[in-house]
């Protein structure tokens, strides 16, 4: 077969890595793929570092458009990211006829269904392995390992940079925002953290895997999303104290009325292995009917484990360039005109547990108007705890209910806040048992 040219956008952290990884293991990545893959041009406005990554081995020119538009090109590698410019040349590739590698979450999360209607249209493939989870292969578990299954939910850390702050609030005891400095310093959180400590960048990635699970198409609008940002010190603790540790997890779950789509913080058991995943690390549980729980864990950044995504995609393109596209794996997993219209659940349908931390004063009477709002939501209380008397007029009281709805549980938060012997705001963090 006749070597396929790439066009690599973007030589940042992962395009170099991708040129790194591609040139180191030519020959095995030949010997699978059946043809040789070379990128054969390279475009950065930073022509230097463009220059830097590519050597002599590739054409570097700081346009883009060039590329999309050079009839030399079979594959696009889009690394540039964001929603703009990303998505014009990818765009303008699918309409040339060439296939799009890339590793934009957040392009996809938000435009996805039009990007893979435009690739359909035109015959060509959109690969987007590297997009969620950095280099651990869930896009192709999901999408094809599991094709038997009807998958029933999937639970993710699938974002680092919160994880590793979480991590080092609970082993160090400190202070997030102490942490997200550290993590700034480290390199891991970008200088503006927002969709990483706001759960936006995990849910740019539910969404892409919440489609693919469930046939239905990209709906990140439809997500609830809630970072680590307002998290507490003490409530990391207190999860200790009762066995659970707090995780950002991007959650994905079928109920009989529609999908439950959100990502926040979560209670998990100690002892379930995802609540022990640490640092930058990323994982994935998928539960499926036929399969059970599968895990997937690995690193999901940095330039070498999403590099070694984005070379997998490049291989599967090259590998499918002679099936007819109807005889393609479908960009979402689900044939184009199978996806469900089955809604995304409003967050008051959500049903989980909760843990609830009030602030009350300690007097006779108090538990008692606390439990009675709770009993009239139906809501039915699987532990409680007051904590030791610190010298203060008020104490903490924590609360984990069983499983209720949403929306009962906004309503018992106003009516408790509302007595007087309850100061400020009460504190509520998700929990999930994983089972
Ligand atoms: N910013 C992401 C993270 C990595 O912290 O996990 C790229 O998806």
């Amino acid at each position: 077969m006749k070597p396929i040219n790439v066009g690599l956008l973007g030589t940042g952290t992962v395009g170099g890595g991708t040129f790194k990884v591609l040139q180191r293991n030519s020959e095995e990545i030949s010997r699978r793929a059946g043809c040789t893959i070379r990128i054969a041009v390279v475009a950065d406005t930073d022509i230097v570092r463009a220059k830097g990554v590519a050597g002599d081995a590739a054409r570097v020119t700081a346009d883009a458009f060039e590329v999309v538009n050079d009839p030399q090109i079979d594959v696009v590698v889009e690394l540039i990211g964001g929603y703009t410019i990303a998505k014009d040349l990818m765009l303008k590739a699918i309409a040339n006829g060439k296939h799009v590698v890339t590793a934009n979450k957040a392009l996809l999360a938000l435009h996805g269904n039009e990007i893979f209607s435009a690739a359909r249209k035109q015959g060509v493939m959109v690969a987007f392995e590297a997009a969620v989870g950095g280099g651990i292969p869930i896009i192709k578990s999901l999408r094809e390992g599991l094709t038997a299954n009807r998958i029933e939910w999937i639970a993710g850390i699938i974002n680092g940079t919160s994880n590793f702050i979480l991590s080092e609030m609970r082993a160090k005891g400190a202070a997030f925002a102490d942490v997200l400095k550290e993590a700034q310093s480290k390199g891991y959180a970008e200088a503006d953290p927002t969709f990483d400590i706001e759960g936006v960048d995990a849910a740019h990635k539910l969404a892409i895997m919440a489609a693919i699970g469930f046939g239905i198409p990209v709906q990140f609008d439809k997500a609830y999303v809630e970072g680590i940002s307002k998290l507490a010190q003490q409530d990391i603790r207190y999860a200790e104290e009762l066995g659970y540790r707090i995780k950002l997890l991007g959650i994905a779950k079928r109920r009989a009325a529609g999908f439950e789509l959100r990502v926040h913080p979560t209670l998990i058991p100690t002892g379930q292995l995802i609540a022990n995943v640490e640092g930058v690390m990323n994982a994935i549980l998928v539960k499926g009917d036929a399969v059970g729980q599968t895990m997937y864990y690995g690193a999901g950044a940095g330039a070498e484990p999403t590099a070694s995504a984005v070379v997998a995609d490049l291989v599967d393109v090259a590998r499918a360039l002679t099936a007819d596209p109807e005889h393609r794996v479908p960009h979402l997993a689900f044939q184009h005109d199978q996806l469900s219209n089955v809604p995304i659940l409003p967050m008051g349908e959500v049903e989980t547990s909760y843990y609830l931390r009030l602030r009350v004063a300690d007097k006779a009477g108090v538990l008692a108007d606390i439990t009675r709002i709770l009993a009239d939501q139906a809501i039915s209380i699987e532990a409680l705890v007051q904590k030791p008397h610190d010298g203060e007029e008020h104490v903490d009281i924590i609360l984990l209910t069983h499983l209720t709805r949403e929306k009962k549980i906004d309503a018992a938060i106003l009516s408790i806040e509302a007595l007087p012997v309850v100061s400020g705001k009460i504190t509520r963090i998700r929990m999930e048992a994983l089972q």
